[in-house]
């Protein structure tokens, strides 16, 4: 019998790339989706179109990290095998307009979904999506597993409280949870406000004369950029290990947003100087200057590693705003 799988925030980036990874494993997979008012599974609708990927085996149920009923009557219902917790409100630049909102969904949704757990006594294999903005102000370079959290945003705040919750829930209640750290991972599925999405969407549509400045915040600040699609393989080879750990997923390198822009730029043979002004709105109150992981226990005990680095991924991401930007229709 296929394993079953259940993913919180299905219809987000990562949340994309893994259902399509767990069904080529075979698995059946179910996903919560939110209500909205428009239709919000644009990045998952493939799955359903292609039979061959898709058979019966996708499948979505209405729910939200800020309503426990709902989520421990799934839990019932599903007797899932595997459960990947990757729903969050992700920005880190809005968590500082909505921070109570943040805490709730990013940090307690956390513990509604352990508690449904309990609640429903099942003993699915746990993972939770950690992330390096935890190490914040950074105590060490690169950091490891081991390095102190130092947290600079309410997102940050609430991942670390989530972080805790899940090496708590191993070891008070002996639950298979897994903390997977992961450093920034973009894609053409990343969503529009994150910086590379937002430089490579305004490169592509510079180049094709629609748009002519983009407004950013600060170019100084440096990232461990990988590729989400690499990432989430990375998230399931840790629910296949006999014994719960926490992993930093990263790729070793850190580039500024600054090169970002020139290496995007360049792709199309444009000065980023020409186009690029700031706006202190995309500032944020306290930031995280720098982040480069040391992925060298993932690649020990997973057998994981990267293989798209920085230059290939804008690139691969650029490429695609051209490609969608002229073909509209495949939008
Ligand atoms: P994303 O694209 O922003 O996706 C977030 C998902 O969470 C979406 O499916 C969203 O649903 C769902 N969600 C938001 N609020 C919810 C709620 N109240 N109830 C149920 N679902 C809700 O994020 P991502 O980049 O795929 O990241 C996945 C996870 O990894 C997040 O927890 C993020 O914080 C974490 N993380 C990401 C990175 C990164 O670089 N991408 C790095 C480290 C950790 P809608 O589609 O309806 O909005
Ligand atoms: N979003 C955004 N928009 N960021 C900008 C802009 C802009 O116009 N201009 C400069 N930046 C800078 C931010 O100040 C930050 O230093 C950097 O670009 C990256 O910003 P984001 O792409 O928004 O990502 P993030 O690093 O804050 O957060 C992402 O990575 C985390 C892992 O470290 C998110 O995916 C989080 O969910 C994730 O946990």
């Amino acid at each position: 019998m296929s394993k079953k799988a259940l993913v919180t925030g299905i219809t987000g980036q990562d949340g994309s790339y893994l259902a399509e990874f767990l069904l080529a494993q075979g698995y059946e997979v179910h996903g919560i989706i939110r209500r909205a008012s428009t239709f919000n599974t644009g990045r998952i609708d493939h799955l359903y179109q292609d039979p061959h990927v898709m058979g019966v085996r996708l499948f979505l149920h209405y729910g939200d990290l800020g309503d426990s009923v709902s989520l421990v009557k799934l839990l019932y219902e599903l007797r899932p095998d595997e459960i990947y917790h990757l729903g969050a409100q992700s920005h880190v630049r809005v968590s500082f307009d909505i921070p109570e909102y943040t805490s709730d969904i990013t940090g307690v949704g956390t513990v509604r979904i352990l508690e449904a757990i309990r609640e429903a006594g099942v003993r699915p294999k746990f993972y939770q999506a950690s992330s390096s903005e935890m190490f914040g102000k950074v105590a060490e370079v690169p950091q490891t597993e081991t390095t102190p959290f130092h947290p600079r945003s309410p997102y940050g705040c609430a991942k670390v409280f989530a972080y805790w919750l899940t090496v708590n829930y191993r070891e008070a209640y002996g639950l298979h949870a897994n903390n997977g750290i992961l450093f920034n991972h973009e894609s053409p599925r990343r969503g529009e406000t994150f910086v590379t999405r937002k430089i490579t969407r305004a490169v592509a549509a510079i180049k094709l004369g629609m748009q002519e400045k983009l407004y950013l915040g600060n170019l100084d600040a440096r990232r461990d950029w990988g590729y989400a699609k690499e990432y989430v393989e990375a998230m399931w080879l840790m629910l296949q290990q006999d014994k719960p750990d926490d992993y930093v997923i990263a790729t070793g390198e850190t580039h500024s947003v600054r090169e970002f822009l020139e290496e995007a730029f360049h792709c199309v043979g444009l000065d980023w100087q020409k186009h690029v002004m700031h706006d202190i709105k995309y500032e944020r109150p306290s930031e995280v200057d720098l982040l480069i992981g040391n992925p060298s226990k993932a690649k020990r005990v997973l057998g994981w590693e990267p293989k798209i680095k920085f230059k290939d991924l804008v690139r691969l991401m650029v490429d695609s705003d051209l490609e969608t930007l002229k073909n509209p229709e495949k939008r």
